[in-house]
């Protein structure tokens, strides 16, 4: 596995080998240096120092503070390109990690928390990189050094050198364990991590109930054992990392009380001479301090390497796919046939037997209790989520033969819960059309009825809205939306309980809006409104996740008790906000 990730990694950073053949290069260019300083002793010694040679002194300044000029340059522009390569090389990743998030099926996003994914595209990223800033070199240079010390070993005395390496399989093979282990309570650390990033995200955004709730010790307790918990498992990966370096300091022990004992032999035998003894002891002992140097590159390059692993993992996942037609407004209309649906990863189905047509141009309204399915009903008109089993067509073709980009070009979407981005007023409107001029934007906002309290913001349509901007009300929220929707003039139009926040002025005015956006448009509005429930062509009730009746609105108050119910329900909170 060490070598295929060494391997991988520098399959991902292809794209930058002339940074990485430069790196090389002036690593090379800077041990020449190194090497050119040891050289320089003998002639200065020698020449000046002994022979007291004017002439050499004179060039000696220039030639000392060019060597360790050059050599400084050397190391400055190897380390400065090899960065450059790793970094680059580590934003690619996270780019498509990101993408791939954009394009995973809502299924995936809910299964893996959003703290984990967070943490592939910033933390394992991360512990990429020093892979080719550091490890890289290490390995070069290093395994360079060792393989030149092994080799004076064996030429000087090829047996003794041998019994004296027996001690570095062991090493090898018990570093491999520890490493092992080391790796896989470095992986329960970072879960942790990705656990206590979660829950800070969470805390962020629910301060409110938090505090309402009195939640803050219950909190912070289940924060303190997450801290323990990466306490501990960051304890242990110390203890495997040191207890392997321990293992090498045994070793060297070892391997010394063997060339000793057999070398000594050698000698007093008369086997070897001293000089020979001695040249394969310093070889030996010097060929230690870079085979740690590689060991713990080698370490580092195993977090790497699962840290890789998880992120590939998250590339691998499927991402959302779609057919090839070209998808078309509705001509006759979008039908639900036999569909039965169940959430991913859980065993209830949350719709079943749907059958539903729901006529070009018209507006159906869905009803029913909370839970009921509506909100899921909907979500699989945009193939959020694909049914269980049967089949959602537009014009008798099934959505999944369509091109999702074209499909989702078709729809508009006010939801349940709105979410602002962090960017202007303008711009969180233009997300319904990208490229859409102020006078298009200021246009939707005024059919939106959202026109008024923008120009009332602290910097009008250029206000920062979201997560660290401007806050709006709900109702506020719903008019952006409503714009949005406006401006992306939408064939297919999806409303959830779109006016439930607003109050009864701004309600009429709204509806009015929304009223002339769904003329002419396929919509399918959750209704939670008295005056849509009543103009709607079609109303469907809907009730734990079938539908249990469907006409008009005065076929339904004779045949349909929960509509019945339902729509006194709804005259109450009407006559109530009025
Ligand atoms: N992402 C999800 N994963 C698993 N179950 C879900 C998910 N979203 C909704 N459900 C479940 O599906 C059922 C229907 O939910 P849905 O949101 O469609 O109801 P609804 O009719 O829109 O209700 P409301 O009127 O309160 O908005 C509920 O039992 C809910 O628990
Ligand atoms: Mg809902």
């Amino acid at each position: 596995m060490k070598d295929s990730i060494l391997l991988r990694i520098l399959r991902l950073a292809r794209p930058y080998w002339p940074l990485l053949l430069g790196s090389v290069f002036f690593s090379f260019v800077a041990s020449l240096f190194s090497g050119s300083i040891a050289w320089l002793v003998k002639p200065v010694l020698n020449n000046i120092f002994l022979e007291k040679n004017y002439h050499y002194l004179r060039l000696l300044p220039l030639a000392v503070i060019g060597i360790f000029f050059l050599r400084g340059v050397s190391a400055f522009l190897q380390s400065y390109l090899m960065r450059m390569a790793a970094i680059k090389l580590v934003n690619d990743l996270r780019y498509r990690l990101y993408q791939k998030i954009l394009r995973l099926p809502l299924a995936e996003v809910r299964r893996e928390t959003s703290g984990r994914l967070v943490s592939r595209v910033i933390s394992d990223t991360t512990a990429i990189e020093p892979v080719l800033g550091d490890m890289f070199r290490t390995l070069m240079l290093e395994g360079l050094t060792v393989a030149t010390l092994v080799g004076v070993a064996l030429y000087r005395r090829w047996d003794l050198s041998l019994l004296a390496l027996t001690v570095f399989p062991v090493v090898a093979v018990g570093s491999r364990k520890l490493g092992a282990r080391a790796r896989r309570m470095r992986h329960l650390a970072q879960q942790e991590i990705a656990a206590l990033t979660h829950q800070l995200t969470e805390s962020l955004a629910g301060l409110r109930e938090i505090k309402v709730y009195l939640q803050e010790s219950y909190l912070l307790r289940r924060f303190r054992e997450k801290l323990t918990g990466y306490y501990r498992y960051i304890l242990r990966v110390t203890k495997y990392r040191e207890g392997s370096r321990l293992l090498v300091d045994l070793m060297t022990g070892v391997g010394g009380a063997l060339i000793f004992t057999y070398g000594g032999h050698l000698v007093i035998k008369g086997a070897m001479t001293p000089g020979d003894f001695f040249s394969v002891l310093t070889a030996i002992l010097m060929i230690f301090s870079p085979l740690r140097r590689l060991s713990r590159a080698y370490t580092g390059i195993y977090d790497a390497a699962a840290a890789l692993e998880r992120i590939e993992e998250v590339l691998r996942y499927p991402e959302e796919t779609g057919g090839s037609l070209e998808a078309f407004p509705p001509r006759k209309a979008i039908k639900f046939e036999e569909v039965y649906f169940r959430y991913p990863y859980t065993q209830e189905y949350v719709l079943e037997d749907i059958n539903l047509r729901i006529p070009a141009g018209k507006v159906v309204a869905i009803l029913g209790p909370s839970g009921a399915g509506k909100s899921t009903l909907v979500s699989l008109i945009p193939r959020f989520y694909d049914p269980t089993r049967g089949r959602v067509t537009l014009d008798d073709i099934d959505l999944r033969e369509f091109d999702l980009v074209s499909l989702r070009k078709l729809i508009g979407i006010v939801s349940q819960e709105i979410v602002l981005f962090n960017a202007t007023v303008a711009e969180n409107i233009a997300f319904g059309r990208p490229g859409a001029t102020r006078e298009e934007i200021i246009q939707a906002a005024k059919l939106a009825h959202a026109h008024e309290f923008i120009e009332k913001l602290p910097q009008g349509y250029d206000t920062i809205l979201g997560h660290r901007g401007f806050n709006l009300s709900g109702g506020q929220r719903q008019r952006i939306a409503i714009a949005r929707a406006i401006l992306k003039n939408p064939p297919i139009l999806i409303l959830d309980e779109a006016t439930s926040h607003l109050d009864s002025v701004s309600e009429k005015k709204v509806q009015e809006a929304l009223e002339r956006l769904m003329s002419g448009r396929t919509t399918i509005i959750i209704a939670h409104r008295l005056s849509t429930v009543t103009r709607a062509d079609l109303l469907v009730v809907m009730d734990h996740g079938r539908i249990v009746a469907q006409g008009k609105h005065e076929e339904l108050l004779k045949t349909c008790p929960l509509y019945r119910e339902l729509y006194q329900t709804l005259g109450f909170e009407k006559r109530a906000s009025a």
